[in-house]
């Protein structure tokens, strides 16, 4: 898939000589962890279970600006990893890659879930915008080491 838009960015699926990129841009946008398993191994499973990671660059640069992970576990698409490079940030790009990312949930057909934390107030109006709702009663759980079950 490859989406262009006249802001001078391009919307378009990950390729494998993205990946050191891509660790720089997570970690700017604080948005990857080795402890949440964000590897190139991860990626190429996601892909390959039918999910996408977008991404968006800069087409004059090529400079990576933004990426929006959408995971599917054969019942719903689970939208991460996404965000903008600080830089970029409050001029309409995340609105342009939402609405791509929107593309991929019309095409796999299954709901979307996302988890935001609850201080991030510029991603909840953005959610918000597009319809999102919190599911007010839970809260999220994860256990990370699994090497003592
Ligand atoms: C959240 C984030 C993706 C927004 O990116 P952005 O490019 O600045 O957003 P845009 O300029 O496209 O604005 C889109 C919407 O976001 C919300 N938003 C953006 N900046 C905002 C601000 N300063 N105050 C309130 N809402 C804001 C608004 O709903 C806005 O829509 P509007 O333009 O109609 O008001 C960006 O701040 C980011 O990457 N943050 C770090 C990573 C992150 O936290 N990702 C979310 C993980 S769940």
């Amino acid at each position: 898939m490859t989406t262009d838009f006249s802001a001078g960015f391009r919307i378009r699926d990950y390729i494998d000589s993205d990946y050191d990129e891509l660790v720089n841009f997570w970690d700017a946008t604080e948005l990857g962890r080795p402890e949440r398993g964000d590897n190139k191994e991860a990626i190429e499973e996601t892909i390959r279970l039918g999910g996408a990671l977008l991404i968006m660059e800069e087409k004059a640069t090529g400079r990576i600006t933004g990426t929006s992970w959408l995971t599917y576990d054969g019942r719903r698409v689970f939208l991460h990893h996404f965000g903008i490079l600080p830089a970029y940030q409050g001029r309409g790009l995340a609105n342009e890659l939402l609405v791509a990312s929107f593309g991929f949930v019309r095409k796999n057909g299954h709901q979307v879930k996302l988890e935001v934390h609850s201080s991030n107030f510029k991603a909840i109006n953005l959610y918000r915008k597009y319809g999102f709702e919190p599911l007010s009663d839970y809260e999220v759980y994860i256990l990370r080491d699994i090497s003592k079950l």
